[in-house]
């Protein structure tokens, strides 16, 4: 995969991860709803929202695709927070996880915030699907800095990664996820962390996975300093 499919398909990925959000949304607008109008409204909307994702499906890569790849400085903390923010639509996660923040690194990156949006958001979305089955539900965020380097971590009390497992999941299209309405509509089912992984790489970072299986996960990002 080229560079610019790595960065396109991860673009994919999160429009229709917001796009789904909306579609979700509205399915539980719909159900709650016996206002006769309002549920009118409500079914255009779905139908507005469906063709919507049908026309991402339908989008090729093409050779001449050219993101915006603006750079700016931003803060670090400040990502973290606004990630978890927008995570907060979805009821799961607003209300069933519980989440600790303990943010040390004053510093900003430089770099497009969309690059490390997706990266931040690919590991929350991750944490979140690791603990539906799980009794304890917590999201840990970190980040810390030395000298040359700022790093954040993200650990959940999940299902973990088991030993085998885990020297496969940067791997493009490796997912333990079985098929539901979400993987089957999401743009890469198991690119995530493989679009996680090359982002960081092309801004001289990194990214390594801990886990213990039936106890949870750690996520450790390292973003070069400039
Ligand atoms: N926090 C986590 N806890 C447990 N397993 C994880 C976690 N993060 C990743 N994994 C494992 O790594 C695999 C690959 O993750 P990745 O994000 O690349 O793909 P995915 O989540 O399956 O699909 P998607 O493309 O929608 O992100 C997952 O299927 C899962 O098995
Ligand atoms: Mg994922």
């Amino acid at each position: 995969m080229k560079n610019e499919d790595i960065y396109f398909s991860g673009f994919l990925h999160n429009f229709r991860s917001s796009l789904q959000a909306v579609m979700v949304l509205t399915g539980n607008l719909k159900e709650g709803s016996d206002n006769k109008k309002i549920s009118q409204y409500v079914e255009k909307i779905q139908i507005y929202t469906e063709r919507m994702d049908d026309m991402i499906k339908r989008l090729v890569i093409k050779d001449k695709v050219e993101l915006l790849r603006e750079e700016s400085d931003f803060s670090l903390n400040q990502l973290l927070k606004e990630v978890n923010f927008l995570q907060e639509v979805e009821p799961f996660y607003r209300d069933e996880i519980e989440k600790s923040f303990q943010l040390k690194c004053p510093h900003k990156i430089n770099g497009q915030y969309i690059d490390f949006f997706q990266v931040v958001n690919n590991l929350f979305t991750n944490a979140k699907e690791a603990m539906y089955d799980s009794v304890e539900r917590k999201i840990f965020i970190d980040t810390f800095c030395e000298e040359n380097n700022c790093y954040f971590s993200i650990r959940d009390t999940g299902c973990g990664i088991s030993e085998e497992n885990i020297s496969k999941i940067f791997n493009p299209f490796f997912s333990t996820k079985s098929n539901n309405l979400l993987t089957e509509i999401s743009a890469g089912k198991g690119m995530g962390l493989t679009i996680a992984k090359q982002i960081l790489e092309s801004y001289g970072g990194d990214i390594i996975a801990e886990s213990e299986l039936n106890v949870g996960s750690k996520f450790v990002v390292r973003i070069p300093r400039k």
